[in-house]
């Protein structure tokens, strides 16, 4: 005897959120938070270098409110993405009383984002989170879309989940004090926003290389706004990347794999910039693209100071290739441009596969050009 029982359950779960982009948007922070609650207890989490930065300041700003807060910080660095440290973090927030109507905000770069964003993901099954991504990266990129998660010993992101925040406050004067290195890592993200869909974009960047390098306020506010319409838009269509979101990886599946050969010591921005050329060249190889247009795009890049060229073996970026999520049925994934503002499809389909034959020929081929 076997006994069906079917248990349905169709979600239609309404998960949109706002992003604020502003000037002195975070000391407004606390006193939104006391008008638009997402809950009614906020664990603000940052990393060792922003607390002191950012992180009293505005736990300071939630007293003056009136609004409960506690701020809990880790070690800065990408070593603190790992499951040793989700554990430590869930320990904290029992103890500081963190409760299912309790809120996290994740007031950092991608790191803290990521991890907080997990932790929230998991912690009593799941409370609301908010971002406040203090690094150019995360404030074009990370903190928009829900991708949270950590690495393991096998690599990078390979435990995580798509959890939604509930709302993201981007404050590009944060950016004040980031490193010259952490800032000009993350324009390789916003150059590729230009290449993979925005041609206007990619224009505005070659026209401003030297206000974006100043941090000037107006041209900063421009790309950052530019970078999250696009984000936004792409995770509008294709949340869980069953297709077009894949094109936001441009330059990353060979940036991974130099990632990971660097031993993750090296900035993902200027990975990903090795990686646009690497993955621009196949582009060109395979005919989809000019090879005038990856000279410009190569060139751009160059004038923001980011690198074009890393040591590495063609054998070992093979190897550490498949090591990334990006390998299907043996076949390596790329996405590639057809031209500025533009990605290739093959019969509607953007991640494109790519035999390790003809790789390896084209990596040779690029190092020949080094
Ligand atoms: N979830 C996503 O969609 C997504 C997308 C891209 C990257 N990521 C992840 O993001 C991470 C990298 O993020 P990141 O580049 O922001 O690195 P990060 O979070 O490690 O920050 C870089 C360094 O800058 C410091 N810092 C941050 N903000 C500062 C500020 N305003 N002033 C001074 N110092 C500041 C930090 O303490 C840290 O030492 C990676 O783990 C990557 O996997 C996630
Ligand atoms: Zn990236």
């Amino acid at each position: 005897m076997v006994e069906r029982l079917h248990l349905a359950l169709k979600e239609v779960v309404d998960e949109s959120y706002d992003i604020l982009v502003g000037y002195g948007l975070l000391d407004r922070i606390p006193s939104d938070l006391k008008e638009n609650p997402i809950g009614n207890k906020y664990a603000i989490i940052t990393d060792s270098s922003i607390r002191g930065l950012y992180g009293e300041r505005l736990l300071e700003g939630f007293r003056e409110e009136g609004v409960s807060a506690c701020l809990i910080d880790f070690p800065a660095g990408e070593g603190s993405k790992s499951l040793d440290m989700v554990g430590y973090l869930v320990g904290r927030l029992l103890r500081e009383g963190v409760d299912r109507k309790s809120a996290i905000i994740a007031l950092g770069g991608g790191v803290v984002g990521d991890l907080s964003g997990f932790v929230a993901s998991v912690y009593m099954r799941g409370i609301p989170y908010i971002q406040v991504p203090t690094t150019l990266l995360s404030q074009v990129d990370s903190s928009i879309g829900g991708k949270t998660g950590v690495d393991t010993v096998d690599g990078k992101n390979l435990i995580g989940s798509f959890y939604q925040p509930k709302r993201v406050y981007i404050d590009p004067s944060l950016l004040e004090s980031l490193p010259e290195r952490e800032f000009i890592s993350g324009l390789s993200e916003v150059v590729k926003y230009g290449v993979i869909c925005d041609r206007s974009l990619f224009d505005y960047l070659e026209s401003n290389v030297e206000r974006i390098k100043r941090r000037d306020r107006e041209a900063l506010f421009h790309i950052i706004r530019a970078s999250c319409i696009i984000k936004k838009r792409i995770v509008e269509e294709d949340p869980r990347e069953e297709n077009k979101r894949a094109i936001l990886n441009y330059g990353h599946t060979p940036a991974h794999a130099l990632e990971r050969l660097s031993g993750y010591k090296c900035p993902h921005g200027e990975a990903v910039s090795v990686g646009m050329r690497i993955s621009g060249w196949v582009a060109v190889r395979l005919g989809f693209w000019s090879v005038d247009e990856w000279a410009r795009q190569n060139r751009l890049l160059e004038m923001f100071g980011l690198p074009l060229k890393m040591e590495f073996s063609v054998d070992d970026l093979i190897r550490a290739l498949y090591y990334d999520k990006k390998i299907e049925g043996g076949k390596i994934m790329f996405v590639l441009p057809r031209r500025i503002g533009e990605m290739a499809s093959i019969n509607g389909r953007y991640k494109i596969p790519i035999s390790e034959d003809d790789l390896r020929r084209f990596l040779v081929e690029i190092r020949g050009m080094d």
